[in-house]
């Protein structure tokens, strides 16, 4: 079934021989498909997103209950056809879809593991705007120990649920084109028992609205954002709005357990986000914070405006990373995960950056402090290709950090920061690529680059020093 698919190739997955295809790509049927091709084109993750169209906004309406764990409702997805679509998919994990229909008109369905594939009941039209309503409920069921990734997706909890999806957990809890090169608007109504919070990405719409024991919170993300950084985490929360000294907005909640962190997450959330703002340049979203639930994943997550901190008081360090991430992988993301370095090695980058800011030490003596050990297992991991069994391994974060001290050195901190503030203007909600990255720093550099960013991105040796 899979390669059926695949054989409705489109632009971006013609390159992918993964899965070959028993005709060839550029084959006049597959050149003239109509169906939309069962993943976006990421060559690791060849069923990860979709192709044929691009989502412009995802409504969802659900409701949460803690005690039976049952999410239900319905998702409107909004998009633009890419190419003329008689078929297409998208990504869903689990639950029963009860009703699907394409602008209002019910279309017929099936299910192929997490492919929900749709036939509208006519044809779409190239460049045609199209909704499509997704009506269904059931237990999330998220993803567990895949490739050393812990849980992720839709996570249920004592009192609620634990919710990030990075690197494909959103199809954990609704239907979507779950990839980072297709990002899109959100509004989130979700209903759940009163004396439960929910909290999603961006801003609220007004106070919550209860009735019959039961509140409905509704939140928007105006800003385009990557399917894996949406959520709507759930609990019992203790919650801090404010702004900060910039004039962000700034929400932060924490778990009973953490209560005693909330000053501590909203005062520094807020500080480092003013601070970047002057570093990386304006702050890309409406409103910034965090929130710190009892779920120990064992990770933080930097979710779009609410960085997610799973089971730990995280420290200055881990918040100026989740912040950073707003710029550097939020605003800008990456369009296949291989590039993941841009942003871990930059999220880690910014740490040694808000550990000099802050009376420590320098990112020059934590590069030569790493650089000193010689036998490293990052060496043999070249950071900017990230591995898909092995996608968060150490080298992405840290050898990708020490890549851009060495360019630092290179271009002098006058180049390299206007860089940084080139870089994230440019790109602003938008996808981006390492070789757009290194075309930019031999642009503004005058240099050529290349040697060192083979050197220390793509070479399963320690760089020398030049
Ligand atoms: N991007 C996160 C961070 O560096 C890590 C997410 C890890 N995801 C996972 N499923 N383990 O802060
Ligand atoms: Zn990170």
């Amino acid at each position: 079934l899979l390669s059926v698919t695949v054989l409705a190739l489109n632009a971006c997955s013609a390159s992918n021989g993964a899965t070959a295809p028993s005709a060839a790509p550029g084959a006049p049927e597959a050149q003239s498909s109509t169906i939309g091709a069962a993943g976006i084109g990421d060559p690791d993750f060849p069923t990860d997103g979709n192709g044929g169209y691009d989502v412009e906004h995802y409504g969802l309406k659900l409701s949460y209950d803690p005690t039976s764990k049952n999410l239900s409702g319905t998702a409107d997805v909004r998009a633009r056809a890419a190419q003329p679509l008689s078929r297409f998919d998208l990504d869903l994990h689990g639950f029963t879809v009860r009703k699907v229909s394409v602008d209002d008109r019910p279309a017929k369905f099936s299910r192929q593991g997490d492919e929900l594939v749709i036939h509208p009941a006519g044809a779409l039209a190239k460049g045609a705007v199209f909704k499509v309503t997704v009506d269904y409920g059931g237990r999330p069921d998220p993803v567990r120990n895949s490739s050393n990734l812990g849980t992720y997706g839709f996570i249920p909890t004592k009192d609620g649920a634990f919710v990030t999806s990075e690197p494909n957990g959103a199809r954990t809890w609704f239907p979507s084109n779950d990839h980072p090169a297709d990002k899109a608007t959100f509004d989130f109504d979700v209903t759940v028992p009163s004396g439960v919070t929910v909290v999603a990405n961006g801003e609220m719409r007004g106070a919550p609205v209860t009735s019959g024991g039961r509140s409905t919170f509704s939140w928007r993300e105006a800003h385009p954002m990557a399917t894996y950084l949406a959520t709507i985490t759930l609990g019992k929360f203790t919650v801090k709005t404010g702004q900060s000294a910039g004039g962000i907005p700034v929400y932060a909640a924490t778990d009973p357990a953490f209560r005693d962190g909330l000053g501590m997450l909203y005062s520094t959330s807020a500080k480092v986000t003013d601070y970047w703002s002057t570093v990386f340049g304006p702050y890309p979203f409406s409103s910034t914070g965090g929130v710190i639930d009892d779920f120990s994943a064992g990770y933080a997550l930097e979710n779009q405006t609410k960085p997610m901190y799973g089971g730990f008081q995280p420290d200055q360090s881990i918040i100026a990373h989740e912040l950073a991430h707003q710029w550097f992988g939020d605003s800008l993301s990456i369009t296949r995960w291989k590039d993941l370095w841009l942003n871990e090695g930059f999220a880690t980058y910014a740490e040694w950056l808000w550990a000099e800011h802050t009376g420590g030490t320098s990112p020059q003596k934590t590069f030569e402090d790493y650089y000193s050990a010689k036998d490293a297992p990052m060496w043999k991991y070249p950071p900017g290709a990230a591995q898909r069994d092995d996608l968060f391994n150490n080298s992405v974060y840290v050898r990708g950090a020490m890549t851009l001290q060495a360019l630092r050195r290179k271009i002098g901190d006058d180049t390299f920061f206007l860089l940084l503030r080139t870089w994230t203007d440019q790109h602003r909600y938008g996808g981006v690529t390492t070789d757009e990255f290194i075309k930019l720093a031999e642009k503004l550099s005058g240099r050529t680059l290349t040697p060192l960013f083979d050197a220390w991105l793509y070479k399963p040796t320690r760089p020398t020093l030049q």
